[in-house]
């Protein structure tokens, strides 16, 4: 299996860089604060990082408003910082992907505020997707579209003289205007991004919002209930997303990453109907993988787990591609609290509210989907923090939300902030040896005891259960291939075999399960060899 692209079964950590370690004081995780945690990642077992976006940015959107493709905002760092952070990485054997949004601007990058200056009919106009409004003096948006974060999809320019002028599409916020990728100047323009950031030595890129790009540029209303929020995963033939067009932009990023020496890969985030259309991102001349948020929103429930291990493969065996698998990132409620609650499904980027959880129930089932996330074939993504067991903080104070969400949703949905709180690494108070300052989002006094230093070396926490799982992971040739076989079992029950002697068994029935063979790591303790509800064993059979 030595020539099989090291992507095929990479773990990847997301690193949402503004939270993961300052390396100073202002309370912003910043690119040397990644540099220098490089060797607990080696140490931790992953083989790459996605870093998300740390591009100069109003941070309308946490840094998903980008104001310059390619450079770095001076609050994190450098160029010369990035350079140094692929060299260490690449040295201590981690591949280093970066983060491309390629739907939209941020409203202060120079082709916008160039559009709006150069006014009505300009080719820098023809970079976005700018329309007069409806209405006797177009006073009403162009359709009926709703952006992610809601409300409405369109925003009214003011125009150079002061009239009030076009509406310009946001699918996200109103500080994110999309641009229009029917063009061939988009187009190019993105082809020089892809390879200013290859040539520098990044390993692949994760794209941002894929989907959106494919939207109908001739603008039909889509038929949007009052109020309704927007909720792509369950979005089929909607006029705002996931036009097959969006494939032919798709093939042309991969010719670009083609031309590059050293298995270079491209992610999509692509939240879409089910398996099938996920799939489509990964056809031979696509994307070479793509997350899979059908896992990401599963319930904690073995007949609907086994169904997305099962649809996932189904619907990639004619692709070719792997299978991912994510149970959480910087858009949805850390899953230990997610699997705390009644609900254990997420709803999409923080539409899924603020339910009461047991967080030691929670903990226990997020012990366990890790061991069944690194068991099953293809790659697996573990977003920071997820290692420590980290809940969603879900009592921040109003006055620090960030999120966008929270303020276009009138105050009623608070969004994304509480799976962003900055990452404990020592001591016994904020900031947690997380740089010096007050950080950007306050860390809860409970996290004290889920800090790196606390954990490292203690049998029973969860860093060294991650640890563990991800060494046995890459040492067990029982692992390598991409095979899977169930077992005939309980259906409370997930049990599968792997190589010549793997298996894997999860228990999620409410009575203990007896379990055979030699037990290699388990997410919790086993009484007189029964697996307990909402725990996993990794067996030599
Ligand atoms: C998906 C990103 O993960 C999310 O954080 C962001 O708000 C949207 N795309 C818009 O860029």
């Amino acid at each position: 299996m030595s020539d099989t692209p090291w992507w095929r079964r990479a773990v990847v950590y997301e690193v949402y860089v503004r939270s993961f370690a300052d390396s100073g004081e202002d309370g912003l995780g910043d690119v040397p604060g990644i540099r220098s945690r490089l060797p607990y990642l080696a140490d931790l077992g992953v083989d790459a990082l996605w870093i998300t976006p740390w591009y100069p940015s109003p941070l309308a959107d946490g840094g998903y408003d980008v104001a310059e493709y390619c450079d770095v905002d001076p609050r994190l760092g450098s160029l010369a910082d990035v350079d140094a952070l692929l060299t260490d990485a690449h040295a201590a054997g981690l591949r280093v992907l970066v983060d491309l949004v390629p739907s939209h601007t941020s409203v202060e990058h120079p082709w916008f505020t160039a559009a709006v200056r150069a006014g009505p009919g300009s080719p820098e106009r023809a970079l976005y997707v700018l329309r007069e409004g409806r209405g006797a003096d177009g006073e009403l948006p162009p359709n009926d579209w709703i952006s992610a974060f809601g409300g409405p999809a369109w925003t009214r320019l003011v125009e150079p003289d002061g009239r009030p002028g076009q509406w310009y599409l946001h699918t996200f916020a109103p500080e994110q205007p999309d641009l229009d990728w029917s063009t061939e100047e988009v187009r190019s323009r993105f082809d020089e991004v892809l390879r200013f950031w290859l040539d520098r030595g990044v390993d692949g890129l994760r794209v941002d919002a894929v989907p959106a790009i494919g939207k109908d540029l001739t603008l039909p209303d889509a038929g949007h209930a009052p109020g309704a929020l927007f909720e792509s995963s369950s979005w089929v033939d909607s006029p705002q997303w996931d036009g097959d067009w969006v494939h032919d932009v798709v093939r042309r990023w991969r010719a670009v990453v083609d031309e590059y020496p050293g298995d270079r890969v491209l992610v999509s985030e692509a939240v879409v109907a089910g398996p099938e259309r996920t799939s489509r991102y990964v056809r031979p001349d696509e994307m070479h993988t793509t997350f899979n948020f059908d896992h990401l929103h599963c319930p904690w429930d073995a007949v609907a787990l086994r169904e997305v291990v099962d649809a996932t493969r189904v619907a990639l065996d004619p692709t070719g591609a792997p299978a991912t698998w994510v149970l959480s990132n910087h858009d949805e409620t850390r899953h230990v609290t997610r699997y705390g609650r009644e609900e254990t499904g997420v709803g999409v980027m923080g539409f899924d509210g603020n339910a009461p959880s047991d967080l030691v129930l929670g903990l226990r089932r997020a012990r366990a989907a890790a061991l069944l996330m690194f068991a099953l074939p293809g790659s697996a993504y573990v977003y920071q923090g997820e290692e420590l067991g980290l809940p969603e903080v879900t009592d921040l104070p109003e006055d620090v939300l960030q999120d966008p969400t929270w303020v276009r949703s009138g105050h009623t949905v608070r969004g994304r902030d509480g799976c962003r709180v900055p990452l404990p690494w020592s001591g016994d108070a904020p900031p947690y040896g997380n740089g010096s300052g007050e950080p950007w989002l306050p860390q809860p006094a409970s996290w004290a005891g889920l800090t790196v230093a606390a954990q490292d070396g203690d049998p029973a926490s969860t860093l060294t259960l991650y640890r563990t799982a991800l060494a046995l992971r890459r040492s067990l040739a029982d692992l390598v291939g991409e095979d899977l076989a169930w077992d005939d079992t309980d259906p409370q029950v997930l049990s599968f075999r792997r190589g010549s002697g793997f298996r894997c068994v999860v228990n999620l029935g409410a009575d203990p399960v007896p379990v055979d063979g030699e037990v290699l790591l388990a997410s919790g303790p086993l009484a007189a060899g029964q697996l307990p509800p909402d725990t996993a064993v990794w067996v030599r059979a």
